[in-house]
């Protein structure tokens, strides 16, 4: 078989754990040969590659990003993208594409899928935001990285008795701000899935500080907005795809609360910290199983799919069922967090 593997979207710790498991299932155990295109779906549509063999995938099992580059053009960003990838599969003797991305490059998938193309989706985004898979991999770094900001944080925030707004990655959902959260005992949480109402946040650290705690450390989801009325919020705005930029929510709750509230605050914006760095050893072993997986789920002529976690094992999923609807965090998983605040 002739397989091409791209990484698409936002980079992600463990994209390079996948693209050397695929290799070496593929290469090893199939006699396969792979190539690897450039930044993601523009690598496919400029016929822009490399080849992959054991040597190109030697020692990046740790390492962060990706080897092969990454970027957010999408085939429907140019006309005529999907004819383009579909003549360079052809003229390349591809038999199957394995695109390694978030939902932007999932619906990608889905629409090159339709158009007839052998593909086979692999989910990754440390926003964990995927449906039909339990987790993706890079949430777990993300997670770790960011619980660590936080316990550091503590201290900082004890010192000064400071209020420290943390804002996490999360454009839709919540899930990095609730697991952080929860695993670093954060005073408030705030996700998109739930608007928050500004004064009863900062009555919650108002009770802090009253029963004479010294500082309070709120976790806030980039994509958290105010509920409507409760406060004036600007919303970020868009990048050059039309996707929102979220530069805001922290600065603007920590002048909020420090007013309201007549305690200092300061914004800590975490940002692509998150996404930086070497994979933890839960990453790498989920990103690495959805590489053999997905080798095999070529080999046996499974298309239109995607790799996907569900308890323990890895299956395949429908990339139509995938990208349907983002997995969101439910009510009752942010009332077990509260309870804890
Ligand atoms: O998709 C992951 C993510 O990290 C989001 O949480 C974030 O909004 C976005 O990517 C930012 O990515 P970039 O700045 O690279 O466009």
């Amino acid at each position: 078989m002739r397989i091409g593997v791209l990484t698409s979207g936002g980079d992600c710790p463990g994209l390079n754990a996948v693209i050397r498991s695929v290799v070496h299932r593929a290469v090893v155990d199939h006699g396969d040969e792979v190539i690897g295109f450039h930044d993601g779906w523009k690598g496919l549509l400029e016929c822009d590659y490399r080849k992959l063999d054991l040597d190109a995938v030697g020692g990046i099992l740790a390492r962060g990003g990706t080897i092969l580059g990454s970027s957010r053009v999408q085939p429907a960003h140019l006309r005529g993208g999907v004819e383009r990838a579909r003549g360079h599969v052809q003229d390349l003797g591809l038999d199957a594409i394995i695109p390694i991305g978030g939902e932007g490059t999932l619906k990608a998938a889905k629409l090159l899928s339709d158009a007839g193309l052998p593909i086979l989706g692999v989910p990754k985004t440390i926003d964990n935001d995927i449906a039909s898979t339990d987790v993706t991999f890079g949430f777990d770094t993300a997670v770790t990285v960011a619980t660590e900001a936080l316990d550091r944080l503590k201290t900082t925030a004890e010192s000064h008795q400071r209020v420290l707004i943390v804002e996490v990655m999360g454009r839709h959902t919540g899930w990095i701000a609730l697991h952080s959260g929860m695993a670093a005992g954060a005073h408030a949480i705030l996700v998109p899935e739930r608007p928050f109402d500004v004064q009863e946040l900062s009555d919650v650290v108002g009770k802090r500080f009253e029963a004479g705690k010294k500082f309070a450390i709120v976790v806030v989801s980039e994509g958290a907005k105010p509920r409507a009325g409760t406060m004036d919020f600007t919303s970020g705005e868009t990048d050059i795809y039309g996707h929102e930029r979220f530069t805001g929510v922290a600065n603007q709750l920590s002048m909020e609360l420090e007013e309201r509230l007549g305690k200092e605050a300061r914004p800590v914006i975490l940002g692509h910290v998150q996404r930086g760095g070497t994979p933890t050893a839960y990453d790498r072993v989920l990103a690495t199983r959805f590489g053999w997986h997905a080798v095999e789920a070529v080999h046996n002529g499974h298309f239109g799919m995607m790799t996907a976690l569900r308890g323990t094992e890895i299956s395949l999923v429908p990339l139509a069922e995938a990208v349907e609807q983002l997995k969101t965090v439910p009510a009752e998983r942010y009332t077990e967090a509260e309870c804890v605040l």
